[in-house]
C-alpha cells in the first residue's frame, strides 16, 4: 500500500543543473580547462565534493584537500548567486500540481536530496509548505546510491520503506530507492533509468491514479 512519495529536488522539481553547470564551468575556466555540458551530465545526483573530484579529474588537476575545500566553497558561492534569484515560475511543469494532488489525497510527502542548498531552493520556489519532511545534504553522511537519504525520509514520515515511491532523475538515485526497498519512478530517459518501476518525462505526466498503478 503506497502511503508516501519521496522527491529528489534537482532535475525532478526544478532544473538547477543549468546553474551548477555555469558555476562549475567558471571554476574550470579559472583552472585553465574546458568543462562541457556533456561533462556536466556526470555530476547529476552527485555530491558537491564528488562533483569537484570529477571536474578536477577531467582537467587533469591535482590539489590538496585544503585547496579543494576552498574551490568547492567558491563554486557554491557562485552557484548561490543564481539560486537566490530563482522564482516560482522555474518549478518544472506539473510538479506543483502533482504535489498538491498528493496532499489532497492524503499521501505523505518528503524531500530526499543530496543538495545542501535544498532549503534555499524550496523557499525561493515557495514549495516548502508542501513537504512534511526535508532530508537534504546537510542531514546525510552517505551519498546516493546509498539509500540513507530516502530511508531517513521514510522514518521522518513514520512509514515503511515498501510504502514509499521515490521520484528520481539520476541513475544513482534510482539505485538508492531500490536499495532501500522502495518503488521508484524515473524521470528522464529509459536508457539511463531502466531499473525504475516506471519511467516518465516529467511530473506533468504523473497523477494520483497513475501512482496507484504501482500498488
Ligand atoms: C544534487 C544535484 C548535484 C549536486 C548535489 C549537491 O544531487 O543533482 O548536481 O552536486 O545536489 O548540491 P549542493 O547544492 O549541495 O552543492
Ligand atoms: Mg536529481
Amino acid at each position: 500500500q503506497i502511503k508516501a512519495c519521496l522527491f529528489d529536488l534537482d532535475g525532478v522539481i526544478v532544473d538547477t543543473a543549468k546553474y551548477h553547470y555555469i558555476a562549475w564551468r567558471e571554476l574550470a575556466a579559472e583552472l585553465g580547462f574546458e568543462f562541457t555540458e556533456e561533462d556536466n551530465e556526470r555530476l547529476k545526483g552527485v555530491s558537491r565534493m564528488t562533483s569537484l573530484n570529477i571536474l578536477l579529474e577531467i582537467g587533469g588537476v591535482t590539489l590538496s584537500d585544503e585547496d579543494k575545500l576552498k574551490l568547492a566553497e567558491k563554486k557554491n558561492e557562485n552557484y548561490r548567486t543564481f539560486i537566490l534569484k530563482m522564482q516560482p515560475d522555474e518549478i518544472l511543469d506539473g510538479a506543483e500540481a502533482f504535489l498538491k494532488e498528493l496532499k489532497a489525497k492524503g499521501i505523505r510527502i518528503a524531500l530526499g536530496s543530496a543538495s545542501k542548498n535544498a532549503m534555499t531552493i524550496l523557499d525561493r520556489l515557495q514549495l516548502t509548505h508542501l513537504f512534511e519532511a526535508i532530508i537534504d545534504g546537510t542531514k546525510v553522511s552517505e551519498a546516493k546510491p546509498d539509500p540513507e537519504v530516502f530511508l531517513k525520509g521514510a522514518e521522518a514520515l513514520n512509514v515503511k520503506p515498501d510504502e514509499c515511491v521515490v521520484f528520481e532523475d539520476a541513475e544513482a538515485g534510482v539505485e538508492a530507492a531500490l536499495a532501500g526497498n522502495m518503488k521508484c519512478i524515473g524521470i528522464g530517459s529509459p536508457d539511463v533509468l531502466g531499473k525504475a518501476n516506471m519511467v516518465i518525462d516529467g511530473l506533468h505526466q504523473m497523477s494520483f491514479e497513475k501512482l496507484m498503478e504501482l500498488n
